[in-house]
Order: C-alpha cells, then structure tokens, then sequence
C-alpha cells in the first residue's frame, strides 16, 4: 500500500537514498516512503532474498517515471562491502544524497552473562556499521552536501535492563551523529539521530517483548499507543527535505513521550521474558 504523505509525491525526485538494513521493518518502512516521494533508493543488509523481495515492495511504489530501487548484499561491518555497495550505488542511481544508518542487532541480555563477543557484535553492527557507512558514503554526501540520518533507539539516554550492549552502541551512534554535524557541517552535510519509542509489527519489538508485556507497555506510554514504521518514515523524510534545512545535530525523539516515563515498567516487565540463560534469582 502506498504510504499516506501529505509531502509533494515528486519532493525526491532525482535524489538518492542509501538505506541500511533497509530490507526489513522500520527501515523499509523509511524506503517506502522515500520511493513514494520519487526518491532512487538502495537498500543494504546480509540477505540478499530479504532485499530482492523488500525492492520489488518498493517498485510497485515507485510513481511513473519515478526513482529506480537498488538491493545491494553487504554486511555493515565491513567497510570494504560498503565502500563496494555505495559506488554501485552511484552507478546505478547516481550519487547519494541521503544515507539512513539503519542496521542494528538486538537480543536480551543480562549484563553479567553478555560476553566480550556478544557485546562486540552490537558495538560493530550499531556502532561500527553506522561510523562505517557514513565514511564510505561521505564523498557522495559532500557532492550533494546531503544529509546523515541515524535510527538510534531511546537505551542511548534511557538505560534499560539486559540493554547494556545496545546501550553503550546507541550511545556511542548519537555522539558520532554529533561529531559528524559539527565536522561535515562546513561541506553542507547536515547529520540527525531518530530516536523511535516501541515500534509495532517490527522485529527489534518481538525480541524484547510478548504480549501480556505490551498491554501495560502501551498503556504507559503518554500517548497510549505504540508507534508505527510509518511514524518513524515521516520524521526521516522530514530530516531529508528543504523544511529541515537547519536542523543539524539533533537526536529527534518520535516515541509518544515514552523516554519521558523512563524504564522502571520495562525493568520489572522483561524479567518475564525467555532468556537464552536462565538468570540467578536475587532472593
Ligand atoms: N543472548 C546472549 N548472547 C547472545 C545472544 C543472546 N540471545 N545472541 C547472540 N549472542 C552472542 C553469541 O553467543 C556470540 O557470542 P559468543 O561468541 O561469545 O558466544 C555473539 O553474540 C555473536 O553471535 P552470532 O550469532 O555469531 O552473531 P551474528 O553476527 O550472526 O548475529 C545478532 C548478530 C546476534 C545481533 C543477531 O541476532 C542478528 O543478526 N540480528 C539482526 C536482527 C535484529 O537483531 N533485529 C532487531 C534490531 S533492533
Ligand atoms: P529489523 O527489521 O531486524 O531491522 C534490522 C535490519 O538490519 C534487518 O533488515 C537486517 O537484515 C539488517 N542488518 C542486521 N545486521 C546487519 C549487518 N551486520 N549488516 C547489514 N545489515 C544488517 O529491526 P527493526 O526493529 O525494524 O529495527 C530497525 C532499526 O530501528 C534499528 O536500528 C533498531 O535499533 C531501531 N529501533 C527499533 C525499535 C523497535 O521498536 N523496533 C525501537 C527503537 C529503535 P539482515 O539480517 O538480512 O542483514
């Protein structure tokens, strides 16, 4: 289904977006409305079947005459399939103007049972994939003084039990974010953080909730829903259009007001949730 904007349907024409881990939930909800807005768009990640279907979701999207969708195979944490992706990228659509950083890994896990790998592996997929994929993109981005969105995620500022991995990464992405605004801000690069609240339908939800969770999750969020992808699409199409013009440097929350209540429900909820380990009882 084409996604509801009240934007011009030709606002990205003869633009580019590079969107990684764009072939699944939030972040293919951003390309479809990228596609929609006449944007080319290329999507990123590991599996190349979850990509070929996720771009032939964005050619029907397409408008007549409108962008063309670009699936390229590359794991974030290697910058040589990166710097690989984005020149096809360049080739095939033309030079990027808009890079979402979008891949992540999650998984729930107390911080006394997380090993050095396990928390290596968010830190290089988050982190390490977003430092990455800038880098690869940026002489592009300088051509088309573009712009930079990260999807960071509220355990950047909010800490949250069995999140220290993603923490620390998401963390670590906001101040990259913030590093990349002040330095890329004289080639007229302008760099923003997405903070989604919790996103229905998506997988990043599935793997930290259930259920009998999400009924008092919603229930305490301020404005008593969950978000959907396209709430999280519209504040991204927003960041790359003329009306963000001077926005740079800011981490933009669109979670309902659920950051504002802090993390004391999911601390005492996510101990109901399975772990790969069971976990030691304090008492
Ligand atoms: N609990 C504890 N540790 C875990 C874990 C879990 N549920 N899942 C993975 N790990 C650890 C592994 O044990 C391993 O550490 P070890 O070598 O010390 O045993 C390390 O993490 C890497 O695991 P591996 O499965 O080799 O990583 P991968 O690179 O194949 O996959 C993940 C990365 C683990 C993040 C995987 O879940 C993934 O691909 N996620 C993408 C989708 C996703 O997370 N979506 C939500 C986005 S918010
Ligand atoms: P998702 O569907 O699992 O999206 C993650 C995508 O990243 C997948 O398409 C995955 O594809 C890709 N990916 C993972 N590891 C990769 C790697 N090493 N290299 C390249 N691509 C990789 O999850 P989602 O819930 O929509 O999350 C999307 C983003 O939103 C993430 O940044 C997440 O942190 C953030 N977020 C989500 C929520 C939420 O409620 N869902 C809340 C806050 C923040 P492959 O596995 O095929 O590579």
């Amino acid at each position: 289904m084409t996604p509801q904007t009240l934007l011009p349907p030709n606002l990205f024409a003869g633009r580019t977006a590079f969107i990684t881990g764009g072939g699944s939930g939030i972040n293919l909800g951003v390309a479809r409305h990228f596609a929609a807005l006449g944007a080319h768009v290329a999507i990123c990640g590991r599996t190349q079947a979850r990509l070929d279907d996720a771009a032939m979701q964005l050619r029907d999207l397409a408008t007549p005459g409108g962008g063309r969708v670009l699936p390229v195979v590359a794991d974030v944490r290697d910058p040589a399939a990166l710097a690989a992706a984005v020149e096809r990228t360049r080739q095939e659509l033309g030079p990027i103007d808009v890079l979402v950083a979008g891949a992540a890994g999650n998984f729930l896990c107390p911080a006394e049972q997380l090993s050095p790998n396990g928390f290596r592996t968010v830190i290089d997929i988050d982190l390490m994939g977003s430092f990455h994929a800038a880098r690869a993109a940026f002489d592009q981005l300088r051509e088309r003084q573009g712009c930079l969105i990260f999807i960071s995620a509220p355990q950047s500022f909010v800490p949250q039990a069995w999140q220290l991995h993603v923490g620390a990464a998401k963390a670590g992405v906001d101040n990259l974010m913030r590093n990349l605004a002040v330095e890329w801000g004289r080639f007229g690069i302008r760099a923003n953080s997405i903070v989604p609240g919790p996103i229905e339908g998506t997988e990043g939800l599935r793997r930290l909730s259930s259920p009998e969770v999400d009924e008092r999750a919603r229930a305490a969020v301020p404005l008593r829903r969950y978000g959907t992808v396209d709430d999280i699409a519209q504040a991204a199409v927003f960041l790359a259009s003329p009306m963000a013009a001077y926005v740079s440097g800011t981490v933009l929350l669109v979670d309902g007001g659920n950051s504002l209540v802090g993390s004391a429900l999911w601390n005492e909820t996510v101990k109901t949730l399975p772990l790969r380990n069971p976990v030691e009882s304090q008492s």
